[in-house]
């Protein structure tokens, strides 16, 4: 009998060493944060592997001095590269001293003296995509070093998973919840509900393993696509993804875009405003991914739009705007015309995917929820009314750009 139960119990290490874990834990994320989409700064778009103490908290010092705490952004992230290559002596993964001199927990209570948040980086595999340690089987360890140093934010990456966490084509009883990806995520998601400290989770999984069907029960947020370029076509490619599956969008549930490139490479003004358009009124985490010291003004004045900001963090209502078909508009590869409500009212952003100025028309009655009548028509970049109009409103919108509108 005693012997069984021991084969049994040795089994199971096995099982669970393998990866086939016969009872993959349940335990849903927390509700103590996360309802909205994270605002915030992570250094990976803009720096890599190349991160520091000092770039970390001039970024925090940066949120106070250019306006980003006040209007709203919170979180403070470390991405990739921060460790030592090899766990020390008792299994714990160790800040590079190189560059983070004082640990991490020092940054954090730095961050955290700024009334900001702080956030750390791992990965649900062997290794990070870089090649520093992964969490994977180390979820327990990892989870109570990142709470004890005062982390807010994880996000877990999904590189260096091992064979035998493979998906099979179909995962379990065709729900994806039940596939190896989902369980590996699932494991982190249960170490950190071990912890006091309530942990934002985000799911580094590039749009794998129909994650936004399974997403919210695992963490708060979920990438969608690959990783971010500044250019237009990443732009437009993330925008035509997300708005496939808008439906798992809502408060604690947040389909991730990937972090913000305004700032990097050679975006135009049209294209910045776009960018964070689409990525407020589809309600993505906005994490700014570049230089914050070198935001010119006018880039600072597009991540700031109170409007815009409004909305993405409105506490009544967790839907995102959601593309409809405004008639007489020719129909696009990527979606031009949606529409969503906020708490003060209906709102309209059409974005102009082609290659030059162009007149466009809203037709009210087009519009989920609003129909034919006299509207007034405010711009919420601008904060204006613009006027009353009946029936439609014709405006001319330039390349690349996105207008957003309130009609009440
Ligand atoms: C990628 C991830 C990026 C960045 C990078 C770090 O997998 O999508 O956002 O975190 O790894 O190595």
């Amino acid at each position: 009998m005693v012997l069984s139960s021991s084969l049994v119990t040795i089994a199971l290490a096995l099982c669970s060493a393998l990866g086939s874990n016969a009872a993959p834990p349940t335990a849903k994320p927390t509700t103590a944060v996360g309802k909205l989409p994270a605002l915030g700064w992570n250094d990976w778009n803009a720096d890599g592997c190349s991160i520091s103490e000092a770039k970390v908290v001039a970024a925090a010092n940066a949120f106070v001095s250019r306006g980003l705490k006040a209007a709203g952004y919170q979180y403070v992230n470390v991405d990739d590269c921060w460790a030592l290559k090899n766990r020390d002596s008792s299994g714990r993964i160790t800040p590079d001293p190189a560059k983070f001199p004082n640990g991490i927990a020092s940054v954090a209570t730095q961050v955290h003296n700024l009334g900001l948040k702080m956030g750390i980086y791992s990965d649900a595999g062997t290794n990070t995509c870089a090649g520093y340690p992964g969490s994977l089987g180390h979820e327990d360890v990892d989870a109570a070093t990142f709470a004890g140093w005062g982390i807010d934010y994880l996000k877990y990456d999904n590189c260096n998973v091992p064979s035998n966490w493979t998906d099979a084509a179909s995962p379990p009883g065709g729900n994806w919840y039940n596939s190896n990806s989902a369980i590996r995520y699932r494991q982190m998601t249960a170490a950190l509900d071990k912890q006091s400290r309530p942990i934002q989770f985000n799911l580094c999984i590039w749009g794998q393993a129909n994650v936004w069907t399974w997403g919210s029960q695992v963490g708060h947020s979920w990438r969608m696509t690959g990783d971010a370029s500044a250019t237009w076509s990443f732009i437009l490619m993330a925008i035509n993804t997300n708005s496939q599956h808008l439906s798992s969008v809502n408060f604690y549930s947040h389909n991730d875009m990937d972090m913000m490139e305004i700032g990097n490479g050679a975006l135009t003004t049209q294209e910045q405003r776009t960018h964070f358009a689409a990525w407020a009124f589809l309600k993505s985490p906005i994490l700014l991914g570049t230089d914050l010291a070198k935001l010119t003004a006018a880039q600072i004045a597009i991540i700031t739009n109170a409007e815009l900001l409004a909305f993405s963090q409105d506490p009544n209502i967790g839907v995102p705007a959601k593309p409809f078909t405004n008639a007489g508009s020719p129909s696009t590869s990527t979606p031009e015309y949606f529409a969503g409500k906020s708490s003060k009212g209906t709102h309209v952003f059409v974005i102009n995917t082609g290659g030059s100025t162009s007149t466009r028309t809203v037709n009210f009655s087009s519009v989920p929820g609003l129909g034919s009548g006299t509207f007034t028509v405010h711009d919420m970049w601008t904060g204006k009314d613009i006027g009353k109009f009946t029936n439609s409103y014709k405006f001319s919108l330039a390349s690349h750009d996105t207008a957003a509108f309130r009609l009440t």
